[in-house]
């Protein structure tokens, strides 16, 4: 399935509710959620209290991708506040094999995730313990970067191995997404795009219908 995940980061917070309502009735399939905690990357985002109460605005998946260090000492946490899925990064965790049966032990969705520096190999031996891998493609922790091109090549190298290996995992590209770069992002083999700024800086529901156009002429 082809989705667009609008992300939170770059949603002005003082009217947050209202923005996830547009981008919701937009069309936009997952609402990303970025948590940082000033350790895993140099920034901080925001945590449960913000999730909890975004949570009852919309039904849309919560899609939250968590650069946080030892995140297993939160995935309870971040269920109860209403993640649909949960995507941690594998420089992260010294226990990511477990942390992921984790997550989907509860009924959720779980991700793997890369810095742009790590190579495609350190992810490669969970895959299938995995619903998603999502792919990086700007420094790990900003928004409204431009996409590190570099990337793509980790894109295709993921989806051949998915493909050769038979396994139905998507691939989440998050990082300098844009209305020029989507079409190449989705042919490189990314079925789920992550975009903040091109989303939420001027006319979100338009920003929206575009990236859903484009998205759907992948649509097999
Ligand atoms: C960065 C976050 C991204 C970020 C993308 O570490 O994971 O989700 O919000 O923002 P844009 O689309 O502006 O690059
Ligand atoms: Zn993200």
């Amino acid at each position: 399935m082809m989705i667009l995940a609008p992300s939170i980061l770059a949603a002005d917070f003082a009217i947050l509710g209202e923005q996830i309502r547009e981008i919701d009735e937009a069309g936009a399939q997952h609402v990303h959620i970025d948590v940082m905690d000033g350790v895993c990357v140099p920034s901080i985002s925001f945590g449960f209290p913000i999730i909890e109460s975004i949570r009852p605005v919309t039904k849309r998946f919560f899609d939250v991708h968590l650069m946080i260090v030892e995140p297993e000492r939160y995935i309870d946490r971040f269920a109860d506040a209403g993640a649909d899925g949960i995507t941690i990064h594998v420089e992260a965790s010294k226990c990511v094999g477990q942390t992921l049966e984790k997550i989907r032990g509860l009924g959720l969705k779980a991700g793997i995730s890369l810095h742009p520096q790590t190579p495609v190999s350190e992810i490669m031996p969970y895959l299938d313990q995995v619903d998603k891998v999502l792919v990086m493609t700007v420094n790990t922790g900003f928004g409204g970067q431009k996409y590190i091109e570099a990337c793509t090549k980790k894109i295709i190298d993921i989806r051949k191995a998915i493909q050769e290996r038979g396994l139905s995992v998507d691939v989440e590209v998050d990082g300098g997404v844009n209305k020029e770069n989507a079409a190449s992002i989705i042919e490189a083999g990314a079925n789920i795009l992550v975009s903040g700024s091109s989303v939420f800086n001027g006319n979100i529901t338009e920003n929206v219908t575009y990236f859903l156009d484009v998205l759907k002429r992948f649509e097999s």
